[in-house]
């Protein structure tokens, strides 16, 4: 008789704590034991000479998603659930998004139908409140914060989505009544609206004049802005794909302020700069996207602020646009830079590029690298500790790597529905061979295993992480409705 349903033998277990030597006995889709020497699986994988590492968690994808301007993603919840598998990925968090004028609850509903038969990972939302009225704020938002839905995206800029400084304080006083995290999309509109004009009256029409409207000065001022309406209300906030120095400047000095200010970056901001915008005719699209990426300099200060813990989180950003007239190019073959939809895809390749330029490399130990793909997500968006470690109890979602495989990036080895990966010809050393979900093998061998409509919904927990400091040094205590000087 086998005491577990699967056992994964020999293999070096890494957590964001430890990395160890163990046997991982599964049961029931959780991780029912760690040791050496387990009892009997009725499956058994040998994972001698490689890493088992928790399923990567990439908190920040869109999925069969319409943008602003009215550009469907290219992946739906099959194709960019079956590129997570491939990518040793066993949980998604891409966006409810709300156009303006729409019922947040309805917008919900729609996702699920669209996720339903569909996903082959575990998925939950985030929403995107583009349109904070008083209704979606009085009974929508808490309503579906208790039901499950405890973080939120709010954009500064983009026509369609932008709130203003006000929305944005009616936004984080709701966050800190009810305990959810915000997500703030933070570039400056007026300081991009006006430079884009400029550009295009000027001539300036080509993809690389988007990396000169989307300016590190917008990124800067507007994540400045984010963290001090945040300060005001003293409500935690995570600030979404950062691209580099101004950026991490402003959130460096939060910190040292004592604010919950939390951070993302993507793998843009290290793989890409803005000359990769600048290629023939229109091919610069294909790595556009906001904030863009920026030089070799910036890179290097993302890479050190992965490495010092500036980071808290590494998701892909997966916004993918194919380049014809279903995406990038939805406003004719030949557009100027503002009508090329903006986002690139990462979700199969997030994992390796950091694993192989990271870790391999020395930047980052495997803990590092465990807690800013899978652990700290999940604690941020309170699905942890069923999601985003390896420990007694939790899912058994694991991925299995070789460290070793050597392995050129080729969108015709990719799983999504895109036409392109920014990163073509890369080459990378380290790839998951077996990905596992709940138990389940999804991927194996260069094989998605794992059935459409296998994923399920998470609901998530309210997170520690977005609770008050709890102490209003120089701001308004909502209570009192009184300014509280620092002492
Ligand atoms: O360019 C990007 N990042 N597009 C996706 C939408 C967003 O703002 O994250
Ligand atoms: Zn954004
Ligand atoms: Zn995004």
């Amino acid at each position: 008789m086998a005491e577990f349903d699967l056992v994964i033998r020999n293999g070096t277990v890494a957590t964001a704590a430890d990395v160890f030597s163990a046997d991982v006995g599964v049961s029931g889709g959780r991780i029912a034991a760690l040791g050496s020497s387990l009892g009997k699986g009725r499956e058994e994988i040998d994972a001698r000479g490689k890493l088992v590492l928790p399923g990567g968690i990439d908190s920040h994808v869109h999925i069969a998603q319409v943008s602003s301007i009215g550009i469907p993603t290219a992946d739906d919840f099959l194709s960019g659930s079956r590129s997570a598998a491939a990518g040793g990925t066993t949980t998604l968090i891409p966006f409810a998004a709300q156009h303006r004028g729409q019922s947040l609850r309805k917008v919900v509903e729609d996702y699920h139908g669209q996720a339903e038969g569909k996903a082959i990972v575990d998925y939950a939302f985030h929403l995107i409140i583009s349109d904070p009225s008083p209704e979606v704020l009085g009974q929508e938002l808490p309503a579906l914060i208790r039901d499950g839905y405890t973080s939120f995206k709010i954009y500064l800029t983009y026509d369609m989505l932008k709130l203003s400084d006000r929305e944005t304080l009616e936004v984080l006083s709701l966050a800190r009544r009810e305990g959810a995290l915000v997500m703030i999309h933070a570039e400056n509109h007026d300081v991009i609206a006006f430079l884009t004009e400029r550009l295009l009256a000027t001539g300036h029409t080509a993809p690389k004049f988007h990396a000169t409207a989307h300016a590190a000065l917008a990124e800067r001022e507007a994540t400045h802005r984010a963290i001090s309406l945040a300060e005001l209300i003293d409500v935690p906030v995570l600030i979404v794909h950062v691209s580099g120095r101004e950026a991490i400047d402003q959130i460096a000095w939060a910190r040292n302020r004592g604010l919950k200010i939390y951070a993302e970056t993507c793998p843009q901001y290290l793989f890409l700069t803005e000359d990769d915008l600048d290629q023939p005719g229109i091919e610069g699209a294909r790595c556009m996207c906001s904030p863009p990426p920026r030089d070799k300099a910036n890179q290097e200060f993302v890479w050190r602020g992965l490495e010092t813990g500036v980071f808290d989180v590494f998701s892909s950003d997966h916004a993918p646009y194919r380049m014809d007239a279903t995406g990038k190019l939805h406003a004719g073959p030949n557009p100027t830079f503002k009508k090329i939809g903006n986002g690139v895809p990462g979700i199969e390749v997030r994992l390796p590029l950091l694993f192989s330029e990271g870790v391999r490399t020395g930047r980052m130990d495997l803990t590092r690298f465990v807690a800013l793909t899978s652990t700290t997500a999940a604690k941020l968006y309170g699905l942890y500790p069923r999601k985003g470690t390896i420990a007694v109890g939790s899912d058994a979602d694991i991925a299995i790597w070789d460290p070793e495989l050597p392995v050129t990036i080729r969108q015709e080895n990719m799983h999504d529905a895109m036409d392109y990966t920014p990163y073509e010809g890369r080459k990378v050393t380290g790839w998951p061979v077996t990905t596992i979900s709940r138990g389940e093998v999804i991927w194996r061998d260069g094989a998605v295993t794992g059935a459409a409509g296998r994923g399920r919904f998470l609901p998530c927990e309210l997170s520690a992480a977005a609770r008050p400091r709890g102490k209003l040094p120089i701001n308004f205590d909502p209570t009192s409705g009184r300014l509280v000087t620092p002492s």
